[in-house]
């Protein structure tokens, strides 16, 4: 039986990784950790999680397998690094960290203790994704060159007032919150890493027109005071140049006048592709390409997936030796970059090399 021990009791957790821990044989939810007690009761009472924690320090000693780390993203880090000090696999959620200085600690971490580490992000585990990283490997596409991702919402902040939109707690608003998303999926279907040149922007022109965008899911909130300010931008944008020539655009908003959804596009010498919003059933991946001489598209079979329960099932298949992470050292320290690249050229108005 692997005992998985889970900090942060909130909107994820109880909506995708608790859940779907449940439902693998071999897995027991142990133990749970939240530092607003009246969440932590109900969700240890809820999925009947025998052991409840409001001091992670303490979760972190205890005799378990491993830690999902669910707790505001400024947490990620040093929670990684205890629990895998402390003997325990970690799977971390997105976006892992808030600076390179920290993705490498974690990786030092790694290599000292032997743990399995993964990064959260399900969106490796789409269909789309799968089929598209499958025809770059392949050569279908020849030389990816050029990507967009975008990730727009209207009106929609996450958790407004709570630590999602606090620049301490979360490091950022929609680029660190959902353009990571969509950056780390597009890098991972091209196989792209390497950041050389950042340059990037941020805008707050929503603070006083806010609105809380439903996640985490209502239901999920039990005890939480929403009492702080919007100390983040409500719109980021980047352009990123890598080492080997290729270019990525990103743009990723809460709130803006502008169309909505998750979109992205690679470009590549011998065929593109673009990837609307997944949950448009009626809009699949669309390949533009040359069929003997003559320019066709073509819309690929996409197989049905269970995203977050197969991004679980990865997790405890490496921690039986059965998988290796899905996410590689490299990759995770990349989507860092652009990240932290993106918030620093937008304060210092220059770009940022690496
Ligand atoms: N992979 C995805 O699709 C996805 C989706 C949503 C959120 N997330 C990530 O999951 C994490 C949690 O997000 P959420 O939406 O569940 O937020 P949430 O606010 O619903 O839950 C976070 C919980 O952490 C608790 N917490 C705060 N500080 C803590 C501490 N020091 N120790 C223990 N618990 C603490 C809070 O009380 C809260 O209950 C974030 O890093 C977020 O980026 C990932």
């Amino acid at each position: 039986m692997i005992k998985v021990g889970i900090i942060g009791a909130g909107g994820i957790s109880q909506v995708a990784h608790i859940p779907n821990l449940q439902k693998i044989e071999d897995v027991k939810v142990e133990a749970i950790c939240d530092i607003n007690q009246e969440k932590l009761n109900f969700v240890a009472d809820k999925f009947n999680i025998p052991k409840k924690f409001i001091d992670w320090e303490k979760m972190v000693e205890e005799n378990l397998d491993a830690v999902v780390i669910c707790s505001p993203n400024s947490y990620h880090a040093i929670q990684s690094i205890k629990a895998m000090e402390s003997g325990k696999h970690v799977l971390c959620e997105k976006p892992i960290c808030l600076t390179v200085e920290e993705a490498e600690e974690i990786f030092k971490t790694v290599e000292k203790t032997k743990r399995v580490f993964m990064g959260a992000f399900p969106r490796r585990f789409l269909g789309e994704t799968i089929v598209l990283k499958k025809l770059v490997n392949d050569g279908f596409f020849g030389e990816v060159y050029y990507l967009k991702a975008s990730y727009l919402r209207r009106r929609g902040i996450p958790g407004l007032g709570t630590w999602f939109t606090s620049k301490k707690l979360a490091g950022g608003g929609p680029m660190i919150d959902v353009g990571v998303h969509m950056i780390d999926m597009v890098l991972y279907i091209a196989n792209l890493t390497e950041p050389k040149i950042v340059f990037g922007a941020t805008f707050e022109k929503f603070k006083d027109k806010a609105i809380d965008g439903g996640w985490p899911p209502i239901d999920t909130r039990q005890g939480d005071k929403p009492t702080g300010k919007m100390e983040v931008e409500d719109l980021a944008t980047g352009f990123v140049k890598f080492s080997n020539g290729a270019v990525l655009f990103v743009e990723a908003s809460w709130a803006g006048n502008s169309e909505v959804g998750l979109k992205s596009s690679l470009f590549g010498t011998k065929a593109g592709a673009q990837l609307p919003d997944p949950v448009d059933s009626k809009n699949p991946i669309r390949i533009y390409t040359e069929t003997n001489g003559v320019i066709s598209d073509i819309i690929p079979e996409i197989p049905k997936v269970d995203a977050y329960f197969d991004e679980v099932k990865h997790f405890i298949e490496c921690i039986k030796g059965e998988k290796e992470p899905i996410t590689k050292k490299q990759e995770i320290i990349s989507v860092v970059k652009i990240i932290e690249g993106i918030y620093k050229s937008a304060e210092t108005n220059s770009p940022v090399i690496y």
